[in-house]
């Protein structure tokens, strides 16, 4: 790269050196002759220049506007959790979603930290949402004492933890999930596969609830705003696997827990993930208070596809007869 070459958005300006073992790199923000090229910079300076546009270290966007790519990858990769029972018998895909639903203490906290040790991703974005402080606090000193084995730094190298604990502002909720996904979209952009843990995605649901009761919003099911199904959705789908406007591949992955009060996989936050998520991990009260861990217990596996691939096929017709391999009048016999 020169000055006066011409770029398009996206296209790598450079390579900012020391900055741990994930490559960071700065990219244009729009289509033009590239005006100016700094080789030293930190946060304040421009770096580069981009048909008139100025690059630095930091970029600002609104958090809650998906960032764009080329176009959506149909490719199906496993991503490696590193908890066989998951690889094995509850797979997801690199790009894919996952929530994590479970009764209070069913270990749905721990499964995710495990997931943000050793999952096979380039970067891991936490989002401490709305739940225990200590837990994040036990979360990052984890980070900086174990080693990745990919790289040999320590694991907090890699990882982004954004922390919102259940003592901060309800609102902060909303914009620490839409933050730890523009982070996620952020390095994704760079090329990297990025897996985005959310713990937990029901406190982010309270908080809109609690918006809406003040701001006179009518009330849905359980109180919660109408627009609740929307606002999950619009997090969920910003899951998947891209082309970058660059031209490289990366990922983000979602994982979120969701806590359904007393454990009712009825109630409305529970409901509706399910149905923007392509792969279910319920753990289960039963399993986990005899000590049973991981306390998984497969419900549903959605395969992996786009979401509007996700209807059921059509059962297959019977004729008239009924069922060939079944006695007249379609009802098996016992012997
Ligand atoms: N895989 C596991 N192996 C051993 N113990 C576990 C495992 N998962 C959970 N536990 C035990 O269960 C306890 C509660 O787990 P955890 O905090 O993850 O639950 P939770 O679902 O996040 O609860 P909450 O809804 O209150 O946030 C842990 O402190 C630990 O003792
Ligand atoms: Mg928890």
């Amino acid at each position: 790269m020169a000055t006066g070459d011409e770029v398009d958005p996206g296209t790598t300006l450079g390579e900012v050196t020391g900055a741990g073992p994930v490559p960071h790199r700065v990219l244009a923000p729009v289509a033009g002759p590239v005006e100016l090229l700094a080789s030293t910079g930190n946060s304040d300076t421009v770096v580069a220049r981009v048909a008139g546009a100025d690059v630095r270290l930091v970029e600002e966007w609104p958090v809650r506007r998906p960032r764009p790519y080329r176009r959506r990858l149909d490719e199906v990769e496993p991503l490696h959790t590193g908890q066989r029972a998951l690889d094995l018998l509850f797979p997801v895909t690199r790009g894919g979603s996952a929530a994590v639903p479970g009764g209070f203490g069913t270990g749905k906290t721990v499964l995710l930290q495990q997931l943000a040790k050793w999952c096979a991703a380039d970067v891991i974005v936490y989002v401490g949402c709305g739940e225990r402080g200590n837990e994040l606090a036990d979360v990052m000193a984890d980070l900086f004492a174990l080693t990745d084995p990919r790289t040999g730094g320590t694991l907090a190298d890699r990882t982004v933890v954004i922390a919102n604990t259940s003592n901060m502002p309800m609102m902060a909720r909303e914009a620490s999930v839409h933050t730890g996904m523009t982070v996620a979209e952020y390095f994704r952009d760079m090329g990297h596969h990025v897996v985005l843990i959310a713990d937990s995605t029901s406190r982010w649901a309270e908080a809109l609830r609690e918006f809406g009761s003040r701001t006179g919003a009518l009330p849905a099911e359980e109180g919660y705003p109408p627009e609740l199904a929307s606002a999950l959705a619009a997090f969920y789908e910003r899951a998947g696997a891209v082309e970058t406007l660059g031209g490289r591949h990366g990922s983000v992955t979602v994982v979120g827990a969701v806590s359904p009060p007393g454990g009712d996989m009825t109630e409305p936050v529970t409901a509706l993930t399910e149905r923007f998520v392509r792969c279910r991990w319920t753990l289960d009260r039963e399993l986990a208070y005899a000590r049973h861990y991981p306390a998984g217990v497969l419900v549903r596996l959605v395969l992996p596809g786009r979401h509007r691939d996700r209807r059921p096929p059509h059962p297959p017709r019977r004729s008239r007869l009924g069922d060939p391999a079944r006695p007249r009048g379609g009802v098996a016999r016992r012997r």
